[in-house]
């Protein structure tokens, strides 16, 4: 699903999961899903729709509230508030029951490409995941013609900065903490060996 499928208009909506919540145990388990979507991601939604109403911001798409607030000091919780509701549903799609192996050929390619081998584009996610200190995101985006690993902090999205996002991990605690407390890397290493989406990846780059 591209990038553009999870645009939404006012009033934003949380997005069904595209699975059970007790689909990505143990990896993930129901608990942490349940606050982290019915709490956190909910939250952002909502907060977005508060602060957006009766402002220019009301009948824009998601992601252009995102890039229009972008690195705008006044307007910086409208931001991080578009941006986590849209981080978050990129997240779970990022992720699914039986994932992990091998990326679709074409995508395997141009991750050889960038990275020598899919086991490297994974050592890279999983290091930047570690080195985001505090909250934050770890992502696999195409930058002109080369995909690259980059990390952001707190809210921030790949999106402002003209990459195109492929898939993202959340390295905020409310992500893992139930499941792995301070083990940010135990949480990381699962989700790559055994949830990572490849052919939600591999939509996003065609
Ligand atoms: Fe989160």
């Amino acid at each position: 699903m591209s990038n553009e499928k999870i645009e939404s208009a006012a009033p934003h909506v949380l997005p069904f999961l595209p699975y059970a919540d007790n689909a990505l145990e143990p990896v993930i388990s129901a608990k942490t899903i349940g606050f982290h979507y019915g709490k956190h991601h909910k939250g952002y939604v909502d907060n977005l729709n508060k602060l957006i109403a009766g402002t220019e911001f009301a009948d824009l798409s998601l992601t252009k509230i995102i890039t229009k607030t972008a690195g705008i000091a006044d307007k910086t919780a409208i931001f991080n508030n578009a941006a986590q509701t849209w981080n978050h549903t990129f997240y779970w799609k990022s992720m699914r029951l039986k994932g992990g192996g091998e990326p679709p050929t074409a995508l395997k390619q141009k991750i050889a490409a960038s990275f020598g081998s899919v086991d490297a584009c994974k050592k890279e996610l999983s290091t930047a995941a570690m080195a985001q200190f505090g909250s934050g995101w770890v992502w696999l985006v195409l930058d002109g013609d080369k995909l690259k690993v980059v990390k952001t902090a707190n809210a921030d999205v790949p999106l402002t900065t003209g990459m195109k996002p492929l898939l993202t991990i959340d390295v905020w605690e409310h992500a893992y903490y139930l499941d792995y407390q301070n083990r940010r890397a135990d949480y990381i290493n699962a989700v790559l060996d055994k949830l990572i989406n490849w052919d939600f990846a591999a939509d996003n780059l065609a």
